[in-house]
């Protein structure tokens, strides 16, 4: 956590302020019961009203300006830990995006998003706290020890027997606490997991009749973050009575032994009723510091694992000195490359070797799970290579920065994603300046204009989470647009048509021709009538390409695509 707090630098100046606050305010409350006494000793016990008016007159000031000390602390205290949290929290956020797709896999999304919000708010609380009562604490516990012996040094051997036992009493809590917090976040991350899944999921869940399985995955997350909790409340339940009694007890002792001693002379009574208003102090003191010590293991079972995500490296780094790519504008060479997922046993992909110009249409084709996407995905640098390399423009992605490599690509994911926002907004996603006419023929080339001015707000409608108010052809077109609109180098799509009808496919892919006959185009595909007049084919098959060639050399000499052919065109078709 003191790491984390590293980052509390640019708040010195309010901190010290803060500090100093405190401190006076401490500083007051220590004085008032001595006054206190004073009254009784010498006032009242005398008979001297205009002494008791002078002191009480003071009182009144020293109380007043504790009070407005405490409450400046409070607001900067406030203002310092939520402006620290703030701060944190898009740390946090601008080093999860540099976060290559494995860092994503590894730490999982849910967890993310609880360790940005929730865990960040733990540590943000007790910087609060801790602002306050890190002074605060010591000094009205060490202070008040020392005001009680001056009022009265015998009386004071009290404390040697109350102290020790509060202190075991916070150890106690700080000891067998902290793996409890611990638990508590994870189960609160596997609350949000299992919530996450399901609500995404919600279509799913629905239409299969999950919601009772849903509802018993949940309760069970729900209910074991409850016993986490219930836990920890039954620690501090039976802790805090027991502070409490012996807080009573040592009340108890110092009443009578005070009362002794005030019977034979030794003590005077404004003193014993300052002596209990420090004992007050000593032990509110320590139940402060209990408080600390129950929010600290918390806060810092969160602070690891906001750490945990500050210190994860990007298993994929951008090179020294990147290259600049110029040459040979538009082309993709894979040169046999070797890809395994991280932890996977088997090969993705092995042995590719293909090469795609510009002006070309390389289409890939092959079953489900062949490797089709894994392959896309090298292109962009999602993944760094097994063995072998990818090159862009002619030059290995490993040797260019990874802004720049993506800025020459237009990417559309086989799962196509749309942001809140106009549809203009999503499109200009992929060149946020974009003028209106780039939009409009981006939609164009993307067979999108029609249903975006049938819509009634043209552009500047409004896409709903996820894009849910739009069809899945639709999704995927203005997913298309938004590639199209940055006129890249290389464009790729991953089974990007499948929701299209034959003739929109054809359509666009007719439109697209045009577009690029600078570019490559890397298109993955599912149907045979998208593929068949791409300048080369690939076959795949198990990671493996089993086959490159035209639509016609492959169906008179490659068995893999002719049975693909064979199962999707009729006989005419085929020739
Ligand atoms: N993130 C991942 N981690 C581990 N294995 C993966 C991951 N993504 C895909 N795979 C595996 O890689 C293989 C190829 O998948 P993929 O490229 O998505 O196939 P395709 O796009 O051709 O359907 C599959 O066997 C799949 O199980
Ligand atoms: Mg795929």
């Amino acid at each position: 956590m003191m790491k984390l707090f590293r980052m509390l630098k640019p708040y010195r100046i309010p901190i010290i302020f803060i500090l100093g606050l405190v401190l006076l305010q401490s500083l007051a409350e220590l004085y008032l019961p001595t006054l206190m006494a004073d009254i009784v000793n010498f006032g009242i016990v005398k008979g001297d009203v205009p002494y008791i008016w002078q002191i009480g007159g003071w009182m009144l000031v020293i109380a007043i300006a504790g009070t407005a000390c405490s409450v400046i602390a409070s607001y900067l205290s406030s203002r310092t830990a939520g402006g620290f949290a703030k701060q944190l929290r898009s740390r946090v956020f601008r080093h999860v995006e540099n976060f290559s797709l494995q860092e994503f896999d590894k730490l999982g999304t849910a967890s993310l998003i609880t360790r940005t919000t929730n865990d960040i708010t733990q540590v943000q609380n007790v910087l609060t706290m801790m602002l306050r009562m890190m002074i605060m604490a010591p000094m009205m516990c060490i202070g008040g020890i020392f005001m009680a012996v001056s009022q009265d040094a015998k009386l004071s051997t009290i404390f040697l027997v109350v102290l020790p036992v509060l202190a075991g009493a916070i150890a106690l809590i700080g000891a067998k606490g902290l793996p409890l917090f611990k638990q508590i976040q994870k189960k609160l991350d596997r609350l949000n997991l299992v919530l996450r899944e399901q609500l995404t999921g919600i279509r799913v869940v629905r239409s299969f009749n999950r919601g009772e399985h849903e509802r018993v995955r949940f309760n069970g997350a729900n209910t074991d973050l409850r016993d986490a909790s219930i836990k920890v409340n039954v620690l501090m339940a039976t802790l805090m009575p027991v502070m409490m009694l012996v807080m009573n007890f040592s009340m108890i002792a110092i009443l009578y032994f005070g009362g002794q001693r005030i019977d034979s002379g030794n003590m005077d009574i404004g003193s014993l009723i300052a002596f209990i208003q420090y004992a007050m102090q000593i032990m509110f003191s320590l139940i402060m510091v209990s408080i600390i010590f129950v929010m600290i293991p918390r806060a810092s079972a969160s602070a690891e694992r906001i750490n945990e995500v500050l210190d994860m490296q990007p298993d994929l780094s951008d090179p020294e000195q990147p290259r600049s790519m110029k040459s040979l504008q538009g082309t993709i060479e894979f040169d046999n490359v070797t890809f395994r997922y991280p932890g996977a046993e088997n090969a993705a992909l092995s042995g590719i070797s293909f090469t795609a110009r510009p002006g070309e249409t390389t289409a890939i084709i092959g079953g489900t799970g062949s490797g089709k996407s894994t392959l896309l995905s090298l292109i962009p640098r999602f993944y760094d290579v097994t063995e072998g390399s990818v090159r862009v423009n002619g030059t290995d992605v490993r040797e260019l920065s990874q802004e720049d490599l993506r800025a020459k690509i237009g990417f559309v994911p086989q799962k196509a994603v749309l942001f809140t926002g106009t549809i203009a907004e999503n499109i200009r996603h992929g060149k946020d300046d974009a003028t209106m006419e780039e939009v409009i023929h981006a939609a164009r080339t993307a067979q999108a204009e029609n249903f975006i001015s049938e819509m009634k707000d043209g552009y500047d409608s409004l896409i709903a989470q996820g894009g849910n108010n739009v069809s899945g052809g639709q999704k995927q077109r203005l997913s298309i647009a938004r590639a199209l609109v940055r006129r890249p180098e290389v464009y790729i799509f991953d089974d990007s048509f499948s929701a299209l009808d034959f003739k929109t496919d054809a359509k666009l892919r007719a439109a697209l021709k045009s577009e690029t006959t600078e570019a490559a185009v890397l298109i993955v595909a599912q149907r045979v009538s998208t593929v068949m007049d791409a300048d080369r084919i690939l076959v795949m098959d198990e990671g493996r390409i089993v086959g490159s060639g035209t639509h016609k050399e492959l169906l008179a000499n490659n068995e893999v695509y002719r049975e693909i052919v064979s199962s999707q065109l009729t006989e005419e078709e085929i020739a």
